[in-house]
Order: structure tokens, then C-alpha cells, then sequence
């Protein structure tokens, strides 16, 4: 049997490229527009170097701490994505990929397992939320992750239904009977492995949203549950302040770019905020949050948790991102190329790619504890860092 390892998450990208159809690569790869704040996220990492010592470093290295009051083993986060379609098992892979190395799972609404088939593999659920359905749909829905045994809820803010692509937008179907199957039908066929591992459990991906069901009522597809966020008005602060009153344990507000908006999210209760632009998927533009991370991290940081995702590939990126201010890291695609290259264990590779980046960093740097990382530890480039809406 092939070695089914892969050594740095490139390599993972490569290996899901191959296996999946083109059009459910294509809507991992995502990237709003002319992917100016995808690409950014990659090249600010890229700018970021990193300051060694070369004796006196540390023989026993640690990276556990917490976030959101939960304990987690390193400082990285599942950030929850809509994955449609890349593997059978899906969310609950990846959730007990991350139990396994001690991490919490973040779920979307638009994933395609349920919220309580993943808390039964994961203990530290984050379950994602858009303000989308109306108030009452929206408490509903707090009760039911309440009751699956959620530990908290993500807010995320910035989607701004922006649907260009300059390199084409995969065709995503309504739902995958065997009429559209059949219109698939040479990608799928050209790849076997992935069509294998569904026929297998004897289901096609049935691409619906059941995160997104009201009471009673079957899961919807995804573009039904689409089409109730597209068309619920966008929400005002007092909004957000009342969604966070009805939710008492920790609750975090995700897509955050401006000192304003952090000290918003502060001033409303929120437990953390995450600075991202949605990896590179909303308003196209929107600064890789490595920029803006510490500036955010300077204004709310002592007395909120604060995090950042978009562009983590490596375990430097995770050391580089807590050195300028950030209490751990979420990721996105860096997992899903693991799910898609190998199931539960191409995620546990992804997440011990990280873990061993992040040790040699530690080790390089002379830390004994990922705590000791500071800003002196990372060279810049000059003007490489934005302040947004600080007067
Ligand atoms: C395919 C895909 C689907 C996503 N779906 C969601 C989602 O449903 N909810 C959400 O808050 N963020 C979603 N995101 C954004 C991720 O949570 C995260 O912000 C982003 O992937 C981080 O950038 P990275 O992929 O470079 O790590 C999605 C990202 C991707 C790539």
C-alpha cells in the first residue's frame, strides 16, 4: 500500500488536488474575486522572518494553553469551514482527528454533519453561527448546541456574498441525485478514489445543511439554507450585543479586521475575537489579519482572547502569529487537504505538521514555553503592519 504520510502541507494540498473532482477542490481552494486577500495571506507569512539564538536553547519545550476557557494542547483552533463533499466521514473525521491531539473542533453551519454527531467526538465544541434565519430560528438553534454540549459559539461577521471568481467559481449542485451525477460524471469517474470512499458507505454526498435545520423540519440543502442568510438583513451592534446575551458561555465573534470593531466586540461581552478575512473569501482586499493582528491584540488582547486565521500553513506561521499578539491560531484549508488526502489521519498529519513546526521554532528561538514568544522574535518589514479605525 502506498505511504499515505506526508511531510508539510503542501504536499497534503498536492495529494487533494489529485484525489478530489475539480469542482469540490475548487470550492476548497475559494478566494473571492482576484484572490488579492487570498494570495496576501500566503505572501505576509511569507515576509515574516524569525530571530535564533544558537546556544543556551531549551532542552524540554511545551506549547499547551488556553483559549476561550477551554485547555488545549497547542495554540491551534479547527476553524470551521462548509466542507461539502471532500470525505464521507466528514466534520466527525476531523473532530476526532482533533481530540486526538488535544484541540478543539470549530463546526460550521453549513457543515455537512451535525452538530451532535460531532460533539460525540469532540468535547470542546465551538459550534459556528451567521445571523441568518431570524431571532427566533437563531435561539433555537443556541438551545439545540446547549444541549449537544457546545462549549461555545463563533460569530462569524464578514461574508459579503461577493460570487466572482477571476479563475471561475466551481459549479455546486442543488443537491447529487443520480440525474446530476450523471452530468458529473466524467470528474467523478476520473476519480476513483474519492467516488470510492462515498460508494463505499453506500451514500453519494447529499450536500445539505444539517446545522441549518429548523425544529422539526428535515435538513435542507445547502442552497435553501444559503438563500435564508443571503436574504436576512445584516446585523446592527445591538444585534450582535442581544445574540451574545442569549448565549452564557463563551462566545466569539470571527472576522474582525479594525481596532474599532475589536473594541465593539469587547465592549459587548464577547469572550475572543478571531482577525481574519474569512481566508481570503469575503470583500476581496481585506488585510491578511497577520498585519492587523497587533494593533487588535494592543487595543482588546488584555482582556479578551484574541486569535487569528487565514494563511496558516506551517508551524512558523502559528509561532509567528502568537509572537505579534495572537493566543493561538484557527485553521481552514490546511486541514481539509488533510481530510481530503487521508481521512482522520491526513488531519492528525496536518495537526503534528504543525506541532513539530512549532517545536523547532520554540527550540530555535531558546523558549521553554510558547507563552515566552514576543514580537522581538519576528522580523518585519518596515510599513508591513496596519492599524484600521484607531483614532
Ligand atoms: C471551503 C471553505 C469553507 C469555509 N466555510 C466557512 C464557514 O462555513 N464558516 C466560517 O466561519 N468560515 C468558513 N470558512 C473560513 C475559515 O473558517 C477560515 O476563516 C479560513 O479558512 C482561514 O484561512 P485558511 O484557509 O488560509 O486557513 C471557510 C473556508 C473555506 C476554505
Amino acid at each position: 500500500m502506498a505511504n499515505k504520510w506526508f511531510e508539510t502541507v503542501a504536499v497534503a494540498q498536492r495529494r487533494a488536488e489529485k484525489r478530489l473532482p475539480k469542482s469540490v477542490y475548487g470550492a476548497i481552494i475559494g478566494g473571492a474575486e482576484k484572490g488579492l486577500s487570498l494570495n496576501g495571506n500566503l505572501t505576509s507569512f511569507d515576509q515574516l522572518g524569525l530571530a535564533p539564538h544558537v546556544a543556551g536553547l531549551q532542552a524540554e519545550r511545551s506549547m499547551n494553553t488556553s483559549v476561550f476557557g477551554l485547555d488545549i494542547s497547542m495554540p491551534v483552533i479547527i476553524s470551521p469551514t462548509g466542507v461539502q463533499a471532500v470525505h464521507p466521514e466528514g466534520e466527525v473525521a476531523v473532530a476526532r482527528a482533533a481530540t486526538n491531539r488535544g484541540i478543539p473542533m470549530g463546526l460550521s453551519s453549513f457543515g455537512s454533519r451535525s452538530m451532535e454527531d460531532v460533539a460525540a467526538v469532540n468535547s470542546q465544541l465551538l459550534f459556528q453561527m451567521y445571523w441568518s434565519g431570524g431571532r427566533d430560528v437563531m435561539v433555537q438553534r443556541l438551545e439545540r448546541a446547549k444541549a449537544a454540549g457546545a462549549k461555545g459559539i463563533i460569530l462569524t461577521l464578514d461574508w459579503t456574498f461577493s460570487n466572482g471568481r477571476d479563475w471561475g467559481s466551481p459549479w455546486i449542485p442543488e443537491k447529487l441525485d443520480l440525474k446530476t451525477m450523471i452530468k458529473l460524471s466524467p470528474q467523478a469517474l476520473s476519480k476513483p478514489k474519492w467516488l470510492f470512499a462515498y460508494l463505499k458507505t453506500g451514500k453519494l454526498p447529499d450536500l445539505s445543511a444539517p446545522n441549518m435545520a429548523h425544529p422539526g423540519q428535515k435538513p435542507p440543502a445547502f442552497f435553501g439554507a444559503y438563500y435564508e442568510w443571503m436574504t436576512m438583513p445584516p446585523p446592527s451592534w445591538e444585534d450582535i450585543a442581544w445574540l451574545r446575551s442569549q448565549w452564557d458561555g463563551p462566545f466569539v465573534v470571527k472576522g474582525v479586521c479594525r481596532v474599532d470593531d475589536a473594541k465593539r466586540v469587547r465592549d459587548l461581552g464577547a469572550t475572543g475575537l478571531s482577525v481574519s478575512n474569512h481566508g481570503g473569501n469575503n470583500l476581496d482586499g481585506t488585510p491578511s489579519p497577520i498585519r492587523a493582528l497587533p494593533a487588535i491584540a494592543a487595543a482588546v488582547g488584555s482582556e479578551i482572547d484574541v486569535v487569528l486565521d487565514g494563511g496558516i500553513r506551517r508551524g512558523s506561521d502559528v509561532v509567528k502569529a502568537v509572537a505579534l499578539g495572537a493566543k493561538a491560531v484557527m485553521i481552514g484549508r490546511a486541514y481539509l487537504w488533510g481530510l481530503a488526502a487521508n481521512g482522520q489521519a491526513g488531519v492528525e498529519n496536518v495537526l503534528d505538521i504543525l506541532h513539530g513546526g512549532i517545536d523547532s521554532c520554540l527550540l530555535g528561538l531558546g523558549k521553554s514555553h510558547i507563552s515566552e514568544l514576543t514580537p522581538d522574535d519576528v522580523i518585519a518589514p518596515r510599513d508591513f503592519f496596519v492599524t484600521l479605525g484607531d483614532k
